[in-house]
């Protein structure tokens, strides 16, 4: 029996190295292996009052990278939060049993709320209850989190537990967290400051062109040089080694390694090779972006097809809910 594999992917932000390498190659491989249901958490972003025509280009743009990153409407189910009302009823539902106190304790509640002091709204408190619920309608076995989202998957056991009990009915079973474990390489950064992230002239973007990732490359954080053989890499060069370890063939590291030991490195020319091995993994991804963004047809099936698929998940489990709660028709 396949497993089901649930995610929420975030509607801001554009896909950058970090993602693919990351999480996003762990979603392609788990694709072919369980049953997965990814979808764009479009409702979430609603907590920061985006306007709303970015509002809809965010869903296009996430999903377009994500289609041409890789992950396979064929075999996945791909969806759109807000297509699925199912979500929204839960969410109301899920609402009535969850405390004040124990959302206003949340670590990402009280970030927000010094993020966007003048925005603190019912939205921002209750967000963890709207991605339980986004879990809970398919009753997964596990869901990939990250580490800033493991106190929202903590949550939401909570709530799966406190429904069975309070309603006295088995319909949520626990999902657990889905570790990828040893497998998740850490991609760093460009500025020397550790992870690969959003800001500026951090992260490489699969969406970025040629210049723009040989201008990024060639400004990434460097030192002087090497002063003595073998000596140990500072952080930054480190940095470099590991993206070069990522998309670069082993004879190229071992290339580049030896001449930092032996004191002949060049870091222009470390850094351009590093740029073009970029370039050649991100701009074939960058050329489906292109074509499927501009195929509305394509991103309409696709869509259409996911919130079906999600739609029956969701109705199997919404008919168990409201008999356990009590809602029923006359
Ligand atoms: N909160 C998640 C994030 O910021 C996105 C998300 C929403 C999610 N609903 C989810 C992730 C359900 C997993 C499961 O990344």
């Amino acid at each position: 029996m396949k497993e089901t594999v649930l995610s929420g992917i975030r509607s801001t932000g554009h896909l950058h190295l970090g993602n693919y390498f990351g999480a996003l190659r762990n979603f392609i491989k788990m694709q072919y292996e369980h049953r997965c249901l990814f979808f764009v958490a479009d409702l979430h972003s609603l907590t920061t009052h985006p306007k709303p025509a970015d509002f809809h280009g965010n869903v296009h743009r996430v999903l377009t990278e994500y289609l041409a990153a890789g992950l396979d409407p064929e075999h996945a189910t791909l969806f759109v939060q807000s297509d699925i009302p199912e979500i929204t009823e839960l969410y109301v539902l899920l609402n009535m049993i969850t405390y004040k106190g124990e959302l206003e304790r949340t670590t990402s509640f009280k970030d927000k709320v010094r993020k966007q002091e003048d925005n603190v709204n019912a939205g921002l408190l209750t967000y963890p209850v709207l991605m339980a619920a986004d879990i809970l309608i398919h009753r997964p076995a596990k869901v990939p989190v990250g580490k800033d989202q493991e106190q929202h998957l903590e949550i939401t056991r909570t709530l799966a537990r406190r429904f069975n009990r309070l309603y006295e009915a088995d319909v949520f079973p626990e999902p657990a967290a889905f570790n990828f474990g040893a497998e998740l390489v850490k991609i760093p950064g460009l500025d020397g400051s550790g992870k690969m992230g959003k800001s500026e002239g951090n992260g490489i973007f699969l969406s970025d062109d040629e210049k723009t990732i040989h201008k990024k490359v060639m400004h990434a954080v460097t030192d002087s040089g090497p002063t003595a053989p073998n000596g140990e890499m500072p952080d930054t060069i480190r940095n470099i080694f590991t993206l070069l370890e990522v998309v670069s063939t082993p004879d190229v590291v071992t290339h580049f390694r030896e001449a930092y030991n032996n004191c002949t490195i060049r870091y222009g020319e470390l850094k351009k090779q590093l740029a073009e091995d970029i370039c050649k993994i991100t701009l074939p991804i960058r050329t489906r972006i292109e074509e499927i963004g501009a195929d509305r047809d394509y991103l309409r099936k696709v869509t259409q097809q996911g919130a079906a698929q999600a739609r029956e998940s969701a109705q199997a489990t919404m008919k168990e809910v409201r008999k356990a709660v009590g809602i029923q028709a006359f």
